[in-house]
């Protein structure tokens, strides 16, 4: 393969390594970023099986872009920054972990070998996690949490302990998760699928490497039969070019695909105080709603005072498309959230503002006529909390930040802890 000097604005610097699918190349006045070229390269079976396909590179990067994507706009920490040119990408440069981490909602492939007795399609609830060593030479040998432990891994600073794999396997799940989610929009069953981290040059753990056909199992309608990944290739006996192309025409199917996996789900959350004066407290409502990438208004309606405009600015907003949460804030003696409550089809949540009558006011909003639903909350981001997980019921990428922001509070919980029994 010829060595480019520069892809778009980047000037390349020395290789950094070679692998069967794609070259890393240092970056010129970039020192914490690399470039990933990939090749018109196919292999299976550690690389025994292997053919040049033209164009696969470019399929390949493109697919990868996308998802990655993907998992950067709902707050996944990965090491993707941009996409280069059509088969490249611009990435932090990591330390990589020599692991694979496998993923699986269905039991087959290389699992039923090891499981003997489980069916295929056996289906794994939470998804099974596995974890492999990459070494071509023995066949990528499966190993235990305890192997990855006593490898006394240190990359870039970081030494590899528990609470670091912990973290991994737990990303690992929630990438699976997040794509399968994706992906049964266009009713595609995500099999299983395997990832990579690496230590970039500050420590952190991140995503890394690729994610594209070669990373998973996808079947269309859950058909094994209709198979569009790299088991395509991993299955033939002897390879002809028009088995290539059925490979590579699913491939391009499957990059196109992804175009799709990043819907605008219509929706809104109004935020419906009964006085301006109440404006502080619903901007912090409206900042949290913003974090998980919900769309926000804000409307200024009294129920006890204009009672009629607050039921026209219900039904002004219950017309608009799509989903629709309503919170609302109102001080002393909650008229609002009850009067949209018994008057709405969407769910109504109660969040007062802080006041030191609280204590009595709250009754308010909780002591409700028959007839009448409405939940109630105190702090705006349990406010925002609650609507994020209403629509993130319909729209994944909200949902997907939801289970990004626990997966945050694990992360900052174990670091405190680590933290706490040296200097506390
Ligand atoms: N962000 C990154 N920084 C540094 N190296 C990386 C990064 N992402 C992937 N790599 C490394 O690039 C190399 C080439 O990839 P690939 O061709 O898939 O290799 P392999 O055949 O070993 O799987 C691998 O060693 C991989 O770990
Ligand atoms: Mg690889």
């Amino acid at each position: 393969m010829s060595r480019p000097t520069t892809v778009g604005d980047y000037v390349l610097g020395s290789l950094i390594i070679e692998g069967k699918t794609k070259q890393v190349f240092d970056l010129k006045d970039h020192p914490d970023l690399c470039m990933l070229i990939s090749k018109d390269r196919i292999t299976a079976g550690d690389g025994v099986k292997a053919h040049d396909l033209e164009g696969k590179a470019a399929i390949s990067n493109q697919t990868n872009c996308k998802v990655f994507d993907i998992l950067n706009s709902v707050g996944i920490k990965t090491a993707f920054v941009s996409t280069a040119s059509a088969n490249a990408f611009v990435s932090r440069k990591c330390a990589m972990v020599p692991i694979e981490w496998v993923t699986r909602r269905l039991a087959t492939g290389s699992f039923l070998k090891r499981n003997v007795g489980v069916p295929e399609g056996y289906r794994f609830y939470p998804p099974k996690q596995e974890t492999f060593f990459k070494d071509d030479a023995n066949h990528d040998p499966q190993w235990s949490e305890e192997q990855i432990i006593s490898a006394k891994f240190n990359f870039n600073g970081l030494t590899i302990g528990k609470n670091e794999v912990d973290i991994m396997r737990r990303t690992t799940i929630l990438v699976f998760e997040v794509l399968e989610k994706a992906w049964s929009l266009r009713n595609c069953a995500l099999i299983d699928m395997k990832i990579e981290f690496g230590v970039d040059t500050n420590g952190n753990i991140l995503v890394a490497d690729v994610i594209d056909s070669d990373s998973w199992r996808l079947w269309p309608s859950g058909d094994k039969r209709l198979m569009v990944d790299k088991q395509v290739y991993r299955n033939l006996t002897s390879v002809t070019q028009s088995d290539l192309d059925v490979v590579k025409r699913n491939f391009t199917w499957v990059r196109d695909q992804l175009d799709f996996l990043k819907p605008e789900v219509p929706h809104l959350v109004a935020v419906m105080m009964g006085s301006p004066s109440d404006k502080e407290h619903c901007q912090k409502i409206a900042k949290y709603c913003r974090q998980f990438g919900l769309n926000v208004e804000l409307r200024v309606t009294s129920a006890h005072k204009g009672t009629e405009d607050t039921l026209s600015v219900l039904r002004e907003l219950e017309q608009r498309q799509g989903s629709l949460v309503l919170i609302a804030v109102a001080g002393r003696s909650n008229g609002l959230g009850p009067v949209l409550g018994a008057n709405a089809s969407c769910p109504v949540i109660n969040c007062p503002p802080p006041s030191t009558s609280m204590s009595q006011d709250i009754w308010s909003s909780l002591s409700l006529p028959s007839g009448v639903g409405c939940s109630t909350v105190i702090y705006p981001e349990a406010a925002a909390l609650s609507a994020a997980q209403i629509i993130g019921q319909q729209d994944y990428m909200v949902w997907s930040r939801l289970r990004v922001a626990q997966l945050e509070h694990i992360r900052t919980l174990k670091k405190a802890d680590v933290e706490a029994q040296i200097n506390f």
